[in-house]
């Protein structure tokens, strides 16, 4: 055995175990990336998240044919990718994930749903967006270079790399997983996703953050007083939302982690 095998040998083995994570531990919603979030909190930060990725999308003059969005979850982007794309394919390996998924999409003419993780994923066509929402935060360095590496050969010339990932300041943090087993979180800086840019000759077009800090309302006894209250279903209001958008602050400080959306384009 060659040191690459055993190498994508061990990378195969974190894989199997982050999606073995996602499949015992479900999301907690259709509107949630993650399967311990409050689903009302979840709803709110959703709706903002697709307005904030309807932003970029328009900044960046993107539409085309083929759209792939790795880890789709429930497929909470894909009502969104429909109006920039005319054919949505959904990844998704956790087979329960997977079920919810393609009760929810498995009938929509423009989307095409497979049960597949992406590095074995294999597909002829080429893509003019390819995104993945809280995958590579689980991935060590090496395996989310090979992972940068298939995406952006399988875009069309100024096709779009788009993730949706995290983001540490001033510098990176490796965390121990409280959830995937021996796992770590990999939260990098701008610097590293500048760096890999450069590295894989793409261009860095924004790191945006996805949601507003609000912390008074991510604060765990607000949400509990407001539970108690029965007032948590505020969160799914038109006007709460609005507020939420305009009044939460969306800068990237120091001394955080930040959820963002990561633009590239392959050149
Ligand atoms: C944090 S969840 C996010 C779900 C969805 N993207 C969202 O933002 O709501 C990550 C998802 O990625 C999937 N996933 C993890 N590793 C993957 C891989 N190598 N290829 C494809 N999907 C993967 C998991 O099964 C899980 O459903």
């Amino acid at each position: 055995m060659t040191f690459s095998q055993a190498d994508s040998i061990i990378d195969q083995d974190e894989r199997d175990k982050i999606i073995q994570y996602w499949n015992d531990a479900l999301l907690c919603s259709p509107e949630s990336s993650t399967s311990h979030a409050d689903p009302d909190l979840a709803y709110l930060d959703n709706i903002i998240e697709n307005h904030i990725l309807a932003e970029s999308l328009q900044t960046w003059g993107a539409q085309g044919h083929n759209c792939l969005d790795i880890g789709a979850g429930y497929g909470r982007f894909a009502d969104l990718f429909k109006q920039y794309y005319t054919h949505i394919v959904l990844l998704e390996p956790a087979t329960q994930i997977y079920t919810r998924l393609t009760s929810l999409w498995g009938q929509d003419p423009q989307i095409e749903c497979h049960d597949a993780d992406f590095e074995s994923y294999v597909d002829a066509r080429s893509f003019d967006l390819i995104f993945a929402s809280g995958v590579l935060y689980l991935y060590s360095d090496e395996m989310l270079l090979s992972f940068a590496r298939k995406a952006i050969s399988m875009l069309n010339p100024n096709g779009i790399f788009l993730l949706r990932d995290f983001i540490s300041l001033p510098d990176p943090r490796v965390l121990a997983s409280s959830y995937v087993k021996d796992g770590f979180c990999y939260y990098r800086t701008p610097q590293f996703w500048r760096e890999l840019a450069a590295d894989l000759g793409i261009e860095l077009l924004e790191i945006q953050r996805s949601k507003p800090a609000l912390p008074w309302l991510r604060n765990k006894r607000t949400l509990s007083l407001l539970q108690i209250l029965r007032l948590k279903r505020m969160f799914r209001q038109k006007t709460i939302i609005n507020a939420a958008m305009r009044w939460g602050s969306f800068h990237l400080s120091h001394g955080h982690i930040h959820t963002v959306f990561i633009g590239l384009r392959r050149l």
